[in-house]
């Protein structure tokens, strides 16, 4: 048996350079799993660490920024929409892939700049400043212009003008932004693409001389795809990539598929890497509750040449940075307690602008509980078009395969006030198991288990809804409810008495079909908790906060987990969440 020389093979490394070195090594897409679309990202050179940006349309807080420092462990560093006051049109927005969507981010003498559209009641362009990205705080309220279109990207020009582009009407337009008055110049076409339906998702990057023009064609599904152009001149005429589209899984058999929306970065060791989403759904695309996801893929972009991009897939391999474990990283078992004092945990989203009394950290007469008070509607109300604020509080699905659990302390004492789990796409698209009274006649009520599907999805077979009586023992006693995903396709549903969380009791399953596309074509699955009225609005309640009910329609969540088992890297694999 041979032996490596280990104590010369480590003066060799000191010799040549610093003991961590980038090296080729073998990563797993998405980079950030679950409903993370539209991806941007910059390197910072001063403190060697990545940031990204996603969508989160109607989603609160929103636009998180997540930071890492060798592009495979992640956390997230903050929101840049953590405050009503900087969006407070997201409470009016009905529509449920409307918002905020498809941000740039981009880093300048010290500042990091997030410019996007926000596609509420009205439209506007909005920009966001910050100097630490790590404080949510830190993000300005945003200096609104005019923007036409979706998609904006920010470009500085080497006078130091800055530049919006963006995707109207299937164009790509160019103007000026002062970004101390919001005034735009006058607007320039750019570029229509190479003849694929929606040209859109713009960036534009300076390098050798050039200006390169990388936008999304093909709209985002199966046949989405990355095209590039370049000038001598910021505005044209352009010379079209030959090797276009330089990135796309269209035509393939892949898993992951829709893969565009492209953003390009370079990291400290002069390495180019591109950023894009992807569903995984394979082509038949029918089967895909989380989306669109962040990929990462290697590129190759040679002084004066086009770039590169490696085709995209689950298993990579590429020239990342040194191993770099993030201090709270997104992919780890997740445990809440709603400790005394403590916050909400900010990766945890509202759908639309809270209204904040309905929710309560450790309460003095439940301490270690998450305090919901029903809403009007809620997940258990099948309206998009009611845009009160609903009582529910939900993380992403982040892996293919998932047990998600919480404990419920829920003694109604009205009718039809119910409290639960969702599995949650939109307003019109979701899957709850929830605890209330059905009214019987003689003012009798029947306190239930119900299990109840909303929407359809790309599923065409029979959708559940059944209710289970509480068996008697359970009593008023505390009920564990727990949604897992069994394998990629199911999601198993079952309830036990929190003190006996082995005596399951399964209360049925779902198609995750039905938490795939139509409504949510552009979101992915969230699972939460909710506390509602089901449409049953004006209840008021014996003197405790008039529409909102009486006091004894709490609910007290505890004991919160998330686990990961297993994400599907291609069709026959499943790799560990960890
Ligand atoms: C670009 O597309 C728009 C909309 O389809 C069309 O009106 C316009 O003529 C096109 N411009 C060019 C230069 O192809
Ligand atoms: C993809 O493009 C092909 C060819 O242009 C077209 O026939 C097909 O309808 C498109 N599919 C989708 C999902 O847009
Ligand atoms: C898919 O491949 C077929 C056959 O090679 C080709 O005719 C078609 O144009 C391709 N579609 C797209 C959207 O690339
Ligand atoms: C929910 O609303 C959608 C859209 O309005 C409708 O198609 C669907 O049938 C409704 N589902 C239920 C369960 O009411
Ligand atoms: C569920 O079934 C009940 C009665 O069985 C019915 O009243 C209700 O409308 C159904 N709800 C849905 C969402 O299908």
């Amino acid at each position: 048996m041979w032996l490596p020389a280990l104590p010369t093979l480590f003066c060799t490394a000191a010799i040549i350079g610093p003991a961590l070195a980038t090296s080729h090594r073998t990563y797993y897409n998405p980079i950030l799993p679950g409903w993370h679309s539209d991806p941007s990202c910059v390197y910072i050179t001063e403190t060697e660490t990545f940031f990204c940006v996603t969508s989160t349309f109607i989603a609160f807080p929103g636009l998180p920024i997540y930071s890492s420092r060798d592009l495979e462990s992640w956390e997230l560093a903050s929101n840049i929409f953590s405050r009503a006051s900087q969006i407070p049109d997201l409470a009016q927005t009905q529509n449920q892939q409307g918002g905020i969507y498809a941000p740039t981010l981009r880093y300048r003498d010290g500042t990091f700049y997030l410019i996007v559209t926000n596609l509420g009641p009205d439209v506007n362009g909005l920009v966001f400043t910050s100097t630490d990205p790590y404080d949510d705080a830190a993000w300005s309220e945003p200096l609104v212009f005019s923007v036409y279109g979706i998609d904006p990207d920010i470009f500085w020009d080497d006078d130091g003008q800055v530049y919006v582009s963006s995707a109207d009407n299937n164009m790509i337009h160019h103007y000026s932004l002062d970004l101390t008055t919001g005034e735009i110049g006058p607007v320039s076409f750019l570029w229509n693409g190479t003849g694929g339906a929606y040209p859109e998702g713009p960036h534009l990057y300076r390098k050798d001389g050039y200006y390169y023009l990388l936008i999304a064609e093909g709209g985002t599904e199966t046949n989405h795809s990355v095209t590039m152009a370049r000038s001598k001149s910021r505005t044209g005429p352009w010379e079209l990539c030959p090797h276009n589209p330089v990135l796309t899984n269209r035509n393939t058999t892949e898993y992951f598929q829709t893969v565009g929306h492209a953003d390009l970065f370079e990291d400290g060791d002069g390495n180019w890497w591109g950023v894009a989403l992807s569903t995984r759904s394979g082509p038949d695309w029918e089967n895909y509750p989380m989306g669109r996801e962040t990929i990462l893929t290697p590129v190759t972009w040679e002084d004066g040449e086009w770039p590169v991009f490696q085709p995209v897939q689950g298993i990579m391999h590429g020239p990342l940075p040194p191993k770099h474990k993030a201090k709270n990283p997104i992919n780890k078992p997740e445990h809440l307690t709603f400790p005394p004092g403590s916050a909400i945990p900010k990766h945890l989203m509202y759908w639309r602008l809270p209204d904040e009394s309905s929710y309560a950290v450790s309460p003095s007469d439940h301490p270690h509980t998450l305090r919901l008070t029903p809403s009007n509607y809620g997940p258990s109300y099948n309206a998009s078009s009611q845009t009160d604020p609903i009582t529910f509080l939900a993380r992403r699905q982040t892996d293919t395969l998932f047990a998600f659990s919480v404990d419920l302390n829920f003694t109604p004492t009205s009718p039809h006030v119910e409290a639960g789990i969702s599995v949650f796409l939109t307003q019109e698209q979701h899957v709850d198991l929830g605890i209330v009274d059905i009214p019987l006649p003689q003012s009798k009520v029947s306190r239930v288990i119900q299990f109840k599907t909303y929407g359809q999805g790309t599923y065409n077979g029979p959708l559940t809804n059944t209710t289970l009586d509480i068996p008697r023992k359970w009593g008023d006693k505390k009920i564990s409810l727990t949604v897992q995903a069994v394998n990629d396709r199911t999601y198993v549903f079952s309830a036990a008495l929190a003190s006996q969380p082995r005596k399951k009791v399964e209360i049925g399953s779902v198609d995750a079909r039905v938490l795939s596309g139509d409504t949510g074509r552009f979101t992915g699955t969230l699972v939460g908790v909710y506390a509602s009225r089901g449409g049953r609005v004006g209840h008021t309640g014996s003197g405790f906060g008039g529409d909102k009910g009486k006091k004894g329609d709490y609910a007290y969540f505890s004991n919160w987990r998330y686990d990961g088992q297993g994400q599907k890297v291609d069709d026959d694999m499943i790799v560990s969440s960890y």
